[in-house]
């Protein structure tokens, strides 16, 4: 059985589309042991607390220092004891000290094709303004294993999905999630846990 820590920021479809693929058999020896959102008030924590998932909220606000909130985001990971991190829609620069203590069983879904609009700066809504901005006729999402970078690390699985004329970021935010990243989080979660 694959335990699995689910770090969020905000609303939680990927979360969502996780905790719908272990219901319905798509993820299998796979359980979700925490939920940890750095905003209080992130919609995926009701999505994790409707289904029964422990849910916890670590804000930088209640911490005194940016080390302070780092040593308490790793002791909230570690004592949930995952076999495996997930960065589902997770905004914040992670702790060095997660990287170095979880190496190579972290994930991170992406909303484009890395290494294009990728790295410093690009998260959230401000990719697909970036894609749309440059042109491209083609983007997508990755889920990559993460290392010390920012989007630098291996890539696991990759989608294409294609830019419309008519695109503002908002509707292409929204095909990216549904044509690929609902999908290949969903993927990479089920290859890791049934890889041995
Ligand atoms: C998703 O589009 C995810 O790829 C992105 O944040 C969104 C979270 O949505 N992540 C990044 O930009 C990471 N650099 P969700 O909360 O509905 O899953």
């Amino acid at each position: 059985m694959l335990n699995i820590c689910v770090c969020v920021s905000g609303g939680g479809t990927n979360l969502q589309a996780i905790m719908d693929a272990i219901e319905s058999g798509k993820i299998t020896n796979t359980r979700i042991v925490r939920v940890i959102s750095n905003n209080k008030g992130a919609y995926a924590l009701e999505r994790a607390k409707n289904k029964g998932i422990d849910a916890v909220a670590i804000s930088p606000k209640d911490y005194e220092s940016r080390e302070a909130f780092n040593d308490a985001l790793l002791a909230c990971v570690e004592e949930a004891a995952p076999d495996l991190i997930v960065l589902a829609g997770f905004l914040v620069v992670l702790p060095p000290a997660m990287v170095q203590r979880y190496g190579g069983h972290i994930i991170n879904i992406h909303p484009s094709l890395i290494p294009s609009f990728c790295g410093k700066g690009f998260y959230g809504l401000r990719v697909h303004e970036a894609v749309l901005e440059r042109g491209v006729k083609v983007t997508g999402a990755t889920v990559h294993i993460v290392d010390e970078g920012t989007d630098t690390g291996p890539i696991l699985l990759q989608k294409a999905v294609e830019v419309l004329p008519d695109d503002t970021p908002k509707t292409l935010q929204q095909r990216v999630m549904e044509q690929a990243e609902w999908i290949i989080l969903p993927q990479a979660i089920q290859m890791i846990a049934n890889s041995h």
